[in-house]
């Protein structure tokens, strides 16, 4: 099998694995991944292509918010189907490992990954801060039925989200390219929420 077939093969495995996820983590979401990644392993210099390209394609799979559980089956699910595209036990492995780790939750420390599993988490992370981010962050709130803002902090708010975590990606981005676009991306967030505050605050006198 040639590159272009087993890509075409992973992205039909990957769409069909979207069930129950939120607009935000949609077939558009792991497009989005998979360009920044390839871009990110052009200006990096860095890393070996097919298998970014496959991770960032699986990157979601199984994820726990959309599942009851993360499902340990997720990691055999997608080793049985890379193998039966032929691709080496090795970069399975590196995929699966990419899979159950890349979420910001897990707070895997660099010293610990590879270089293509930066390129991934920082092509994911990229994903949800700037104009897309705010967006999905706001999608995801809807989704679980958050309040867009809680002043009193006493429930779950997409604004509460931003402190949480989106605020913090910048400083957690691997890569030099990551953190130049993440630069750009996170004043945008702060000119959001200057706005989104300048507007609270005017309605609240
Ligand atoms: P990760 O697994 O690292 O959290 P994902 O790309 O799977 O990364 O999804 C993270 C995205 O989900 C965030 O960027 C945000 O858009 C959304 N999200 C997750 N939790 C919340 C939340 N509590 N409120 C709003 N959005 C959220
Ligand atoms: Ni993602």
């Amino acid at each position: 099998m040639n590159h272009d077939e087993i890509i075409k093969l992973v992205e039909e495995f990957a769409a069909k694995n979207l069930d129950n996820h939120d607009g935000g983590h949609d077939w558009w979401h792991l497009c989005r991944v998979r360009n920044m990644a390839m871009y990110l392993v052009k200006t990096e210099g860095y890393g070996d292509p097919i298998l970014v390209e496959i991770s960032a394609l699986l990157h979601d799979m199984g994820d726990s918010k959309f599942k009851k559980e993360r499902d340990s089956d997720t990691g055999s699910l997608i080793t049985f189907f890379l193998r039966s595209l032929g691709l080496e036990d090795k970069i399975i492995k590196e995929v699966v490992f990419i899979n159950h780790n890349i979420s910001f939750s897990k707070g895997k420390r660099p010293a610990e990954v590879s270089g293509e599993f930066m390129i991934v988490q920082d092509a994911d992370r990229l994903d949800a801060i700037g104009a897309i981010g705010i967006a999905r962050a706001f999608n995801y709130g809807g989704f679980r039925n958050n309040r867009i803002y809680d002043p009193d902090g006493n429930r779950p708010s997409t604004i509460a989200h931003f402190n949480e975590k989106l605020l913090k990606l910048k400083e957690l981005m691997n890569t030099a390219t990551g953190k130049r676009v993440a630069e750009e991306r996170h004043e945008y967030l702060e000119s959001f929420l200057k706005q989104f505050f300048r507007e609270w605050d005017m309605a609240a006198k």
